[in-house]
């Protein structure tokens, strides 16, 4: 390859900065006579774009000067079509800037027959050379370290990491939580997790240069799409399942049915911080936790926006409740009325206590189980461990999410009502083992398991 010669890294950054000039206006001629080319063959082929992309690509490949791209067309087409169908091309921004990298850094490797290195997997070091603002937000998030620690633990962080972990306003809580999750990625065994808990959680992992965390877990290379990372199923390779159900709790409520019976016409590439109630007139996941709206900021620090801790056991405040809280009523506002927003968030309040109260009754019997030395200290390890656990974190969690996102059969089906069932299974099991000691069983308040019954037995117990 007569690409690079001498000192290759200098040589070729030298270059791509004269190409990518010619590179800009030219692209902005090739898009000019695209839209003209495209437009008619739309009209013509009734609206099947597969030619017009393929034919894009390959006009615009003809005028392209970036050795990077010509030759990649031969054995990774599938990278060149998306990265000339992306913003990143249109503006000018180069296969190198995101790969090319020095010998030095943490991951690289020499490029296949050259003398250059590139990072393979490039990483948020490279993007924050441009997007800096959404590196910084992104790594005081709990997407960043916090995802990547609830599996592996804080123990192998550099001191760098430690410190910005320790930066993240809600990096905290949840040692509870830690625990028993640490406890299964260990009794399941490496094997496994890489599939499970790591395809979820490495979205903060640590690279192999020093920088955090995977934005392509939410920007699917190489077209980098908006509209790709406001469509809610980018979520939901994550948030579904028994123990964070959004995804599903979305799709019942109001504003995901409006996504998917209207949002064919919604205008999903607007630029950030632009978007109204007239590209969006009803939110997705997006809309809520990241997009500029209403009165609230862009933001990749998805806690912004959050006021309770609501994966924890007891949910409890997080700093900053009342800002956080601020923030996203005022998504709301764009389009609820004050007193609309404010109703809901006093009631989703109080059955947010109402769980509360529910895994506070399942921790008192737990305690009392303990006192007596009936359940062991490992985890896992007894059908109990499982009823007990799944009673807050499946079901619990659930409820939450189902009252908080507007999913009414998450709410009661899948929520409310399995925590009643657990809190009877779970007294049913508790006696079973008192009796087997020869102790008294628990003596349930009338009308256990319901939430009355919960109140008065945590009351009996306080006094
Ligand atoms: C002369 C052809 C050619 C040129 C020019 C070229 N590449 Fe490649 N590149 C390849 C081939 C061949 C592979 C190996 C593909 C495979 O494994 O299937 C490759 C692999 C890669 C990989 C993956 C490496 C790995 O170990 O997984 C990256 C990243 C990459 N190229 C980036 C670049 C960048 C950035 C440029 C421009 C600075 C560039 N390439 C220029 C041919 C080329
Ligand atoms: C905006 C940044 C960006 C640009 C521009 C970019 N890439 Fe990538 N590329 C990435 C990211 C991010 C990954 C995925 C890293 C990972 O696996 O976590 C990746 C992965 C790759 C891989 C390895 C993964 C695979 O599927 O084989 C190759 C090869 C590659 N890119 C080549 C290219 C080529 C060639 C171009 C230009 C046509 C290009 N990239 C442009 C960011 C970029
Ligand atoms: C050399 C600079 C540069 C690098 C490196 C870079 N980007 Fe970009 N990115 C841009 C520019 C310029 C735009 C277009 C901005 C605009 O439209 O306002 C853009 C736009 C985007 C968009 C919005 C796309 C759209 O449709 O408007 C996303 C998402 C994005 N980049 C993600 C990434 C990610 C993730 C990385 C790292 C893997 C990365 N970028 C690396 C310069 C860069
Ligand atoms: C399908 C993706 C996925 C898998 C698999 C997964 N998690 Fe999670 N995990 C999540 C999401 C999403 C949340 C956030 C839930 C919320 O806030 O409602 C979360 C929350 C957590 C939390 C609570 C937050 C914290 O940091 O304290 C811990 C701990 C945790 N996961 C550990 C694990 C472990 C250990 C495994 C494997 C045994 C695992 N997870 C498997 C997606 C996943
Ligand atoms: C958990 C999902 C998620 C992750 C991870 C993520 N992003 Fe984003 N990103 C989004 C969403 C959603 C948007 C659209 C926001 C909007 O509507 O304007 C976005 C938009 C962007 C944009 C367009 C400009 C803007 O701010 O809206 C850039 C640039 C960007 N992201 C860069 C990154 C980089 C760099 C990383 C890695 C550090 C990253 N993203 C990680 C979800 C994510
Ligand atoms: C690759 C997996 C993955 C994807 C994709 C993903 N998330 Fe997450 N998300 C997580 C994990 C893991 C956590 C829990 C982190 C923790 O608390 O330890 C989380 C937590 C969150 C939280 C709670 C943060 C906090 O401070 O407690 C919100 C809100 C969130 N995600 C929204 C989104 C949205 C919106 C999208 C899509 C645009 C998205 N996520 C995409 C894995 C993912
Ligand atoms: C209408 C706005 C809205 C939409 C749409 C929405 N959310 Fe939420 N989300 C909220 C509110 C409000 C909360 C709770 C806020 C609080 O704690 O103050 C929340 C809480 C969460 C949490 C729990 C964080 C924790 O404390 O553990 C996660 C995770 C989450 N959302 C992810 C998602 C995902 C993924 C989607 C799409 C599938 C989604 N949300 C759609 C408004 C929304
Ligand atoms: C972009 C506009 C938009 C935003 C932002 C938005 N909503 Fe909505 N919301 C809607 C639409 C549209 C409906 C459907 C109304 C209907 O069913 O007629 C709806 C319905 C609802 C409903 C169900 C009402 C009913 O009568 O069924 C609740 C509750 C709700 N939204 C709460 C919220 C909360 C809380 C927020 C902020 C966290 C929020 N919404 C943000 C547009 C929005």
């Amino acid at each position: 390859m007569q690409l690079i010669r001498g000192n290759y890294v200098w040589i070729f950054r030298t270059r791509a900065v004269v190409t990518d000039r010619h590179f800009h206006h030219r692209a902005v001629l090739v898009a000019a006579a695209l839209i003209v080319a495209y437009t008619s063959e739309t009209t013509r082929a009734g609206g099947l774009p597969s030619t017009n992309t393929i034919l894009a690509a390959e006009v615009a490949l003809a005028q392209s000067d970036d050795e990077c791209v010509v030759c990649h067309t031969n054995h990774t087409p599938g990278i060149v079509n998306q990265y000339l169908a992306s913003d990143h091309y249109s503006n000018a921004t180069t296969c190198a800037d995101c790969h090319l990298v020095e010998q030095t850094i943490g991951g690289a490797v020499q490029h296949p027959e050259s003398e250059f290195y590139v990072l393979p997997r490039s990483s948020s070091a490279m993007c924050e050379t441009c997007h800096r603002t959404q590196v910084e937000q992104f790594n005081l998030s709990r997407h960043a370290l916090p995802s990547y620690v609830a599996y592996a633990g804080s123990e192998g962080l550099s001191a760098e990491h430690q410190a910005i972990y320790a930066s993240i306003p809600e990096g905290g809580f949840n040692p509870e939580a830690m625990i028993a999750r640490n406890a299964i990625h260990k009794l399941e065994g490496p094997e496994f997790t890489r599939f499970s808990c790591e395809s979820c959680h490495d979205v903060g992992k640590p690279n192999l240069d020093g920088s955090i965390g995977d934005c392509t877990a939410c920007h699917i290379r190489h077209e980098f799409s908006l509209e790709q990372a406001r469509k809610p199923e980018t979520c939901n390779n994550c948030h579904i399942g028994p123990d964070h159900p959004q995804w599903e709790i979305y799709v019942e409520s109001s504003h995901g049915i409006a996504y998917s019976t209207m949002g064919d016409s919604w205008n999903w590439e607007a630029e950030d911080g632009t978007l109204t109630t007239a590209d969006f007139p009803a939110p997705t996941c997006a809309t809520c936790h990241f997009s500029g709206f209403g009165g609230a900021p862009t933001t990749h620090d998805v806690g912004d926006r959050l006021g309770w801790y609501l994966a924890a056991p007891i949910t409890t405040a997080r700093p900053n409740f009342a800002e956080n809280r601020l923030r996203m009523q005022n998504v709301c506002r764009a389009c609820h009325s004050d007193g609309f927003i404010e109703e809901f968030y006093v009631s989703a309040d109080a059955a947010t206590e109402s769980v509360n109260t529910f895994v506070r009754f399942s921790q008192a019997v737990w305690a009392q189980l303990k006192e007596a030395n009936l359940v062991t200290a490992a985890p896992f390890d007894e059908p109990i461990d499982y009823v007990y656990y799944e009673l807050w974190h499946h079901f619990g969690r659930t409820a939450k999410s189902g009252v908080w996102m507007q999913g009414a059969d998450y709410a009661q089906w899948h929520g409310i009502y399995e925590i009643m069932q657990d809190c009877a299974e779970l007294v049913e099991m508790a006696n079973a083992k008192f009796e087997a000691a020869g102790l008294e069983p628990l003596v349930m308040p009338e009308g256990f398991p319901g939430i009355d019954a919960a109140r008065a037995y945590l009351a009996a117990q306080e006094s």
